[in-house]
C-alpha cells in the first residue's frame, strides 16, 4: 500500500495501540510494524509500506525491555528513511534511560545522551517525548525535540472522579510545576511534598504549604517504577489526615509488584497514561502527540 505525499504513522511494538490512537485523531494512515526475531535473538524489522515521499511518525516507546525497544526504534527509523520517507519523526511516548542523564558516579555512562545521539544518527528529522525526567535533556539532540506534557490531561480526568475539597501534590520540589499544571484543569489546590531531613538517617517529609486533613489528596509524578516514592508520600499523607489518595502518573513503569504494594498501601485507584500500555492505562496522550504533529 501506499498513499502518495501526506503523513503516515508507523507504529512500533511498543506503542501499536497508542499509534492507532494517533493516526485516528490525524486521519492517516498508521502501519503497524512487523517484528521477530532472527533464530540467534536479533531483531527483525519490516515496515510493509510502500512510501511516496510521505512523512513517517515512528511511535515507539522504549520500555521493558528496554534495549530491543531502543535497537526497534533505531531500525524504524532508517528504515522508514531508506523506504523513500521524505521526513521522519520520532515519537518516544516513554523515553527508557531518562534518569541516567548524569555521571553520578566517577566513570557511569551518561545513558540518556547515547540514546538522543543514537535517534538522531537513526535517521530522525525531529523528536517527540512526553514528560521526559529532566527536560534539559532534549537539549542533547540538534534536532528540533519537543518534550510536551501529559498533565492536563491526567487533570481532566482526575476532574471528573467527584473529590471531596481536593489538593493535588507533587511528589517532590521538582513535581510542583506537574501538579500546577493539573490542578488547573479542575481549579484545584496544588502543592508538593517538602522532605526535611532532621538527622543523618531520619528524613521527615509533609506538603511545603497546605494542610491535608481531611481532604482528598492526588499525587502526581512523572514515572512510578518501584512505586517506593509515592508509598512513602501516602505514609505520610495518612498520618497528616488526608481522606482518600489517589495516585496519577505519566509513565507506569510499575515494576514486580509495586502496584499491588501502592494500593495495600491506601492509594484508592492508581491512574496513568498510555505512554505505556498498562491495565491502568486509562489516560490517552494521543491528542497531545497529535496536536503537536498537527
Ligand atoms: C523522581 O524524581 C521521579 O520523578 C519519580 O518520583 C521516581 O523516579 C519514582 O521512582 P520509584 O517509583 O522507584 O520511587
Amino acid at each position: 500500500m501506499g498513499s502518495g505525499d501526506g503523513m503516515i504513522i508507523v507504529g512500533g511494538s511498543a506503542s501499536s495501540k497508542l499509534a492507532s490512537r494517533v493516526a485516528k485523531l490525524l486521519g492517516c494512515p498508521v502501519v503497524n510494524s512487523e517484528v521477530t526475531r532472527f533464530p540467534d535473538g536479533e531483531s527483525y524489522v519490516r515496515v510493509n509500506y510502500n512510501f511516496k515521499d510521505e512523512h513517517a511518525v515512528v511511535v515507539q516507546s522504549t520500555c521493558y525491555p528496554q534495549n530491543d525497544n531502543y535497537i526497534e526504534l533505531f531500525l524504524l527509523l532508517d528504515a522508514v528513511k531508506d523506504l523513500g520517507a521524505k521526513r521522519a519523526t520520532a515519537v518516544v511516548p516513554y523515553f527508557g534511560y531518562a534518569r541516567q542523564d548524569k555521571r553520578f558516579k566517577p566513570g557511569e555512562a551518561i545513558s540518556v545522551r547515547t540514546m538522543c545521539k543514537l535517534i538522531e544518527s537513526a535517521g530522525a528529522d525531529d523528536v517527540i517525548t512526553i514528560d521526559i525526567h529532566e527536560d534539559e535533556t532534549m537539549a542533547n539532540f540538534a534536532i528540533p525535540a519537543y518534550n510536551l506534557t501529559a498533565m492536563s490531561l491526567i487533570g481532566r480526568y482526575v476532574a471528573r472522579l467527584d473529590l471531596r475539597d481536593p489538593v493535588v501534590l507533587g511528589g517532590d520540589q521538582g513535581a510542583l510545576t506537574r501538579a500546577k499544571r493539573a490542578a488547573a484543569e479542575f481549579m484545584a489546590d496544588y502543592d508538593y511534598l517538602h522532605k526535611t531531613r532532621q538527622t543523618s538517617t531520619k528524613v521527615t517529609m509533609r506538603p511545603k504549604r497546605l494542610d491535608v486533613s481531611g481532604r482528598d489528596v492526588v499525587i502526581v509524578d512523572d514515572i512510578i517504577s518501584t512505586g517506593g516514592t509515592v508509598i512513602e508520600a501516602i505514609k505520610v499523607l495518612k498520618k497528616q489526615g488526608a481522606r482518600a489518595i489517589y495516585v496519577a502518573c505519566t509513565h507506569p513503569v510499575l515494576v514486580g509488584n509495586s502496584l499491588q504494594k501502592i494500593i495495600a498501601a491506601g492509594a484508592r485507584k492508581v491512574m496513568a497514561t498510555d505512554t505505556i500500555e498498562h491495565k491502568i492505562s486509562v489516560i490517552s496522550v494521543a491528542p497531545v502527540i497529535a496536536e503537536s504533529i498537527h
